[in-house]
């Protein structure tokens, strides 16, 4: 029987996962499927019902449902509580399960790129408090990583420290990025700045280490000003494709049982879309 599988949001249209999956289902000659469905709030709790009823093996959830669909599932992982978003559902025995990928994505795309990115890491100085900036601060943490949090509004930053530490947590403004740039190993941009095109008004690149990887989880445009800064300074850096990339593997694997791979073909191809 051909294995179901999906991503909804609304809208839809612009997701790139069904050219992601539909690589790899080809790739490895699995009789299944991956479509992108338009699911409005209101028809969330009916597409429920069809999930429970057997039709999909799982899929992807994104925006605006990442959040209403917590209430929906039967069970959610402790992750993507911490997360507070729900990215991936697997359904099995009429039960919906909800977890996030997210924090494996950013953990797949540095150990992919950059293999030795953690050893000897003093601290990760993460720039921005929203949504985005949850996942990579719980995989930071999942390796014993020192982090800096810093954010142009400082109450936000303050919540979410003292929701996801205190401890390995110290916080500020972007005001303090000068401060903190020579003690940093990794540098995260979370903020949407980048899809902007514009830069951290007083972010002198130059306090930075040599080696100290700098990686931005936009990836729209590919090199966003941070990157092409850092880059144009000689130090590595890794953009946010990979981590797009990377968060659709263990979605992928508990679906169709196959563990696929993103290879520099895929990559190019999802590019390709940018
Ligand atoms: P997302 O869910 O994509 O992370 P978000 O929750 O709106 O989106 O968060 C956006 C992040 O980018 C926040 O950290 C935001 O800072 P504030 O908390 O001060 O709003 C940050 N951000 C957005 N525009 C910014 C700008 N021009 N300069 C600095 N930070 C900015």
């Amino acid at each position: 029987m051909t294995t179901k599988a999906f991503v909804i949001g609304h809208p839809i249209a612009h997701s790139r996962s069904p050219l992601i999956h539909g690589t790899w289902l080809r790739e490895h000659g699995i009789d299944g499927t991956y479509e992108a469905i338009d699911v409005p709030p209101d028809a969330l709790e009916s597409f429920f019902e069809r999930l429970r009823g057997g039709e999909f093996a799982g899929g992807n959830v994104t925006i605006p449902h990442k959040q209403a669909v917590f209430a929906l599932c039967d069970s959610v992982d402790e992750l993507a509580r911490k997360i507070g978003a729900v990215n991936t559902l697997v359904a099995r025995d009429g039960k919906v399960h909800g977890t996030n990928t997210d924090y494996l994505g950013f953990l797949g795309n540095l150990d992919a790129k950059a293999p030795s990115w953690s050893d000897c890491l003093d601290c990760a100085l993460v720039l921005g408090a929203g949504g985005a900036a949850r996942a990579v601060l719980v995989a930071l943490q999942s390796r014993n990583i020192p982090i800096v949090l810093l954010n142009r509004t400082r109450g936000t930053a303050d919540r979410l420290a003292s929701e996801l530490g205190p401890e390995g947590f110290t916080v500020g403004t972007l005001e303090n990025i000068n401060a903190s740039a020579p003690h940093a190993g990794l540098v995260v941009n979370t903020t949407s700045i980048g899809m902007h095109g514009t830069r951290f008004d007083h972010f002198d690149i130059s306090l930075l280490r040599p080696g100290t990887l700098v990686t931005d989880i936009v990836y729209s445009p590919l090199e966003t000003p941070l990157l092409a800064d850092a880059r144009a300074r000689g130090l590595p850096t890794v953009d946010g494709l990979g981590m797009l990339l990377h968060q659709a593997v263990p979605g992928f694997a508990a679906w169709f049982g196959v563990q696929p791979a993103v290879t520099p073909d895929l990559r190019a191809r999802i590019e390709a879309t940018l």
